[in-house]
């Protein structure tokens, strides 16, 4: 960025208030001096489940408080946005916060000295139907880099809504595009793939698109109703109250994920949507189904609190450089589970999956069926014969195969 472009901007040099608002409404203020604090300035609306203190006691906290840090970008956008600016600011955790201004997933909104212009929003059909020769993802980074406030690693932007005319108005939502490097290729066409197969098998994930030119993956977002009200979103680092280090988001095991849902949504329709998901990432051999790769939504008064609908689900077994192992914990180990396993965790405490088995069969003919009949799978070589394998794998009952997976070592290590 030149410096008449920052000017003209009028980005600050550095972010030390932030007026946080849930919604439109203001919650409380957060500083940063020698360390971070919270105040809040009401009582009726919190900013976190893990936050909810009767009274006005505020909260300190070293390092900036999970709910805040949770959705701050990691890795390629991350390096993007702190290397563009780097000459004019001091680009830390609360400014890249601010800079998420009301854009940020979920129901919180940051007011500051940072205030951008209005997004211009680009049309769901040029990206998918984008065919020229200069590439489009590095112009959609450049146009919305600024307001680049999602959490994860692989390059993405997050572009809002715009009208798309037809033979009826139809009104889109905002959408994350996603796109891949060297080290995954193909990761689009993977993971379109792994998202309709949710569908296929009823898990409800949010609608998806794969560009013609296989360059970008698109994800309708999820974090506001079809009335446009935004919900709260809580990922599992967050609720599990842990910090927001790159490492943090693998620890920890799928038995607590299930636990923790139970405690929060007190919800036997939760757990067991959780367990699905988790089975279907068993069975479709997702390695990267992290803390971070589940949330909880609610709505600003908090009495509703559900699950977030699948997403960011790949099936990574087919890449080289990443080790054969679950993200988490699952029966003390983090080797991908047979059958059995997944039936002992449907016994937890506090709640059994009573059809459990029935889940499994269900989930593991519904990827057989939606691979026999998607075009999109025969793009990427071998992504078919792979899956189907990691599905034999799980319901394949103990037969000595589950030795074929290598040990590798972890994704985005
Ligand atoms: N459809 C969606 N609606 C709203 N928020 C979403 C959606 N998809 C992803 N997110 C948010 O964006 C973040 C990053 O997305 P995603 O997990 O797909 O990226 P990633 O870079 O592949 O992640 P990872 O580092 O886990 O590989 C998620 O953690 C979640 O907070
Ligand atoms: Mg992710």
């Amino acid at each position: 960025m030149s410096n008449t472009e920052s000017k003209k901007l009028e980005l600050p040099s550095q972010v030390s208030n932030i007026t946080v608002c849930v919604g439109d409404i203001e919650a409380g203020l957060l500083t940063h001096g020698s360390a971070h604090h919270f105040q809040p300035t009401q009582e009726a609306l919190h900013v976190s489940l893990t936050m909810t203190r009767k009274g006005l006691d505020g909260y300190s906290s070293g390092a900036l408080h999970p709910i805040f840090s949770q959705n701050l970008p990691e890795g390629f956008n991350r390096r993007f946005i702190a290397e563009k600016l780097a000459r004019y600011a001091k680009v830390d955790d609360m400014y890249l916060l601010a800079l998420q201004g009301d854009q940020g997933i979920g129901a919180l909104s940051y007011q500051s000295d940072i205030c951008l212009p209005e997004l211009e929003p680009v049309a769901l059909d040029d990206i998918l139907s984008y065919s020229s020769a200069s590439p489009l993802f590095p112009q959609l980074l450049e146009k919305y880099y600024l307001r680049n406030s999602l959490a994860g690693v692989q390059p993405k932007v997050s572009v809002p809504h715009s009208e798309v005319t037809t033979e009826r108005t139809v009104e889109q939502r905002d959408i994350i595009v996603k796109t891949f490097d060297a080290e995954f290729p193909l990761l689009t066409v993977n993971e379109f793939v792994c998202m309709e197969a949710a569908r296929w098998c009823g898990l409800e994930p949010p609608k998806t698109y794969l560009s013609k030119n296989l360059e970008h993956y698109v994800v309708e977002r999820f974090d506001s109703t079809d009335a446009g009200v935004r919900l709260g979103y809580e990922d599992f680092t967050t609720l599990m109250k842990k910090p927001n280090d790159p490492d943090a988001k693998y620890s920890g095991s799928y038995e607590a994920l299930l636990q923790a849902t139970l405690i929060y949504t007190r919800s036997q329709i939760e757990v067991e949507k959780l367990y699905s998901y988790l089975v279907f990432n068993c069975l479709i051999g997702n390695g990267d189904a992290h803390l971070k790769n589940f949330a909880l939504q609610y709505t600003a008064n908090m009495n509703d609190i559900f699950l977030s609908p699948p997403f960011d689900i790949t099936h990574t077994l087919i890449y080289d450089t990443i080790d054969n192992k679950m993200a988490l914990k699952l029966a003390n180990g983090k080797a991908f589970p047979d059958t059995a396993t997944l039936l002992r965790l449907a016994e937890g405490k506090g709640y059994r999956i009573r059809n459990a088995r029935e889940i499994i069969e269900q989930l593991a003919d519904g990827i057989m069926e939606y691979l026999k009949q998607s075009n999109e799978v025969q793009l990427l070589q071998g992504l078919r014969e792979s899956i189907e394998s990691s599905v034999a794998q799980v319901t394949a009952k103990s037969m000595g195969i589950t030795k074929l997976r290598r040990d590798r070592r972890k994704k985005y290590e």
